[in-house]
């Protein structure tokens, strides 16, 4: 050990750093999660993402020839990067295990290699194994550069010699720098693993792809520490049980956030659903109770997805709330407006909340259409065939309105729909011609809308 080995200790689970080590994080109050991290030659700590190292510039000066976008050519990807892949710029794909990053990643790095220069930097399958891959999918192959290995040091120097536009680096919890000395997938080596590479990207004005694996539980602490770090986040969503994948941006300093891009794995690979709200609809033809439709508003397009609901006796003391896709605080929140405002108690019942294709809605536009489904499985009395509903339940009992309003109206009449219940504050000036619109103000207004 030199003098200048230093002992720094962090926690697994959210990454908090100690100079001692503890029994108990104090950060995030986990037990027996402190691991060290023996860090040599002094510690290099990030320093931010300095691209002109020699002092200020006056912004109107600023270059932007690095600032033009790299077309992926698989179309909802670059939806959710905002238009394409942006030079210099660091984007986190992270997802289970088994999900379809890799391939994705593949996919998208031998269509760029067509004009641009690539690399893509396997730590996990072997050259043979993407080989094969690659085959399979009848992707382009001849402009792919491959290089299997895991020290960050080794990478950025090969990287620097050959001068990619794109790399891919899958996956990070694979890479290890010197600069520490504790296995790989540690938050230590992870985080600082990723930090050398970012820094690289930046100052090289490189693409970068950094695939990250989450675990089950969603204690990403691996990729969720490196979240600060990168210009955007891409998850994927759903079970990988599943045909379909959704692509969910989660930050991107470069379009909008919650953009989704919707995927079907086929076995030729990724293909791209551009219509993604025919198959978020179920294809069940009869109308069935607890069962309606909403209109939500992912990124900057409409969706229309189908949410269902089941209402059952409890025999528990404390009845279940149970949602997909949904959240849980969130339904609890509405039953207790559905007994104040609208008398309608729930405490005997059990509540089950599902959004049918796996896609999860983070919206409060979800609201109205989640109580009128809830109510409908409650009656056991289907809703109306070909009705769309979307509004924010507030707690005072008021349907609030919600943004772009006329647009969710008019991809529901794209979709055939009929009739929809929304907002009063959201009502067309004029009517609107394919679908009859009825405008509700509270919550007595709704529930005598679907009587
Ligand atoms: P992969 O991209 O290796 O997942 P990750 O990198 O996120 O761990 O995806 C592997 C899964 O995708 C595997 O379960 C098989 C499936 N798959 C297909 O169904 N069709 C295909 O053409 C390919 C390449 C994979
Ligand atoms: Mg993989």
């Amino acid at each position: 050990m030199t003098a200048k080995t230093k002992f720094i200790y962090t926690c697994q689970k959210c990454g908090a750093q100690y100079p001692k080590w503890a029994g108990q994080c104090s950060d995030c109050g986990t037990w027996n999660s402190l691991v060290e991290d023996v860090v040599v030659k002094g510690n290099p700590r990030f320093s931010g993402y300095l691209t002109t190292a020699d002092g200020v510039t006056l912004l109107s000066e600023v270059s932007l020839k690095n600032g033009q976008r790299l077309p992926t050519a698989i179309s909802e990807l670059d939806r959710v990067l905002g238009g394409g892949l942006v030079r210099g710029s660091v984007v986190l794909v992270g997802g289970d295990p088994g999900i379809g990053k890799s391939t994705l990643l593949l996919q998208a790095l031998c269509n760029l290699g067509q004009n641009h220069k690539v690399l893509y930097i396997t730590g996990e399958e072997s050259l043979q194994q993407i080989a094969m891959r690659a085959r399979r999918l009848e992707l382009p192959q001849d402009q792919l550069v491959l290089f299997a290995e895991t020290q960050v040091e080794k990478i950025i120097t090969t990287a620097a010699q050959e001068k990619p536009e794109v790399i891919v680096i899958d996956s990070i919890q694979t890479m290890y720098t010197e600069v520490i000395q504790s296995a790989p997938g540690g938050v230590g080596q992870v985080r600082e693993s990723a930090a050398q590479l970012v820094r690289y990207a930046k100052q090289a004005g490189v693409a970068m792809f950094i695939v990250g694996h989450v675990t089950k539980e969603g204690t990403l602490a691996g990729p969720r520490v490196l979240e600060h770090m990168v210009d955007c986040v891409l998850y994927f969503e759903g079970d990988s049980d599943s045909r379909y994948r959704v692509i969910r941006a989660t930050k991107n300093r470069f379009g909008a956030v919650n953009e989704l891009g919707v995927f079907a794995m086929t076995d030729r690979g990724l293909r791209e659903i551009t219509n993604p709200s025919s198959i978020f609809l179920s294809h069940y033809n009869a109308q069935v109770a607890g069962s309606s439709v909403m209109v939500t508003w992912e990124g900057s397009r409409p969706l229309l997805v189908e949410v269902q609901a089941l209402v059952d006796e409890s025999h528990l003391a404390n009845p279940r709330r149970v949602t997909l896709g949904l959240d849980q605080n969130r339904l609890a929140m509405l039953l207790a407006v559905l007994h104040r405002h609208g008398s309608i108690p729930t405490y005997n019942q059990d509540v089950f909340v599902n959004v049918v294709g796996g896609v999860r809605v983070t919206e409060t536009a979800a609201d109205l259409a989640l109580l009128l489904a809830v109510l409908s499985s409650m009656r056991n009395r289907p809703l109306e065939k070909n009705l769309v509903i979307f509004g924010e339940v507030g707690l005072a009992g008021e349907i609030r309105p919600v943004q772009s309003g006329q647009e969710r109206l008019k991809a529901a009449a794209k979709h055939g729909f009929k009739k929809a219940i929304i907002p009063k504050a959201n009502a067309p000036k004029k009517p609107f011609s394919d679908i009859e619109v009825v405008a509700v103000d509270n919550l007595i207004e709704a529930l005598q809308a679907v009587r």
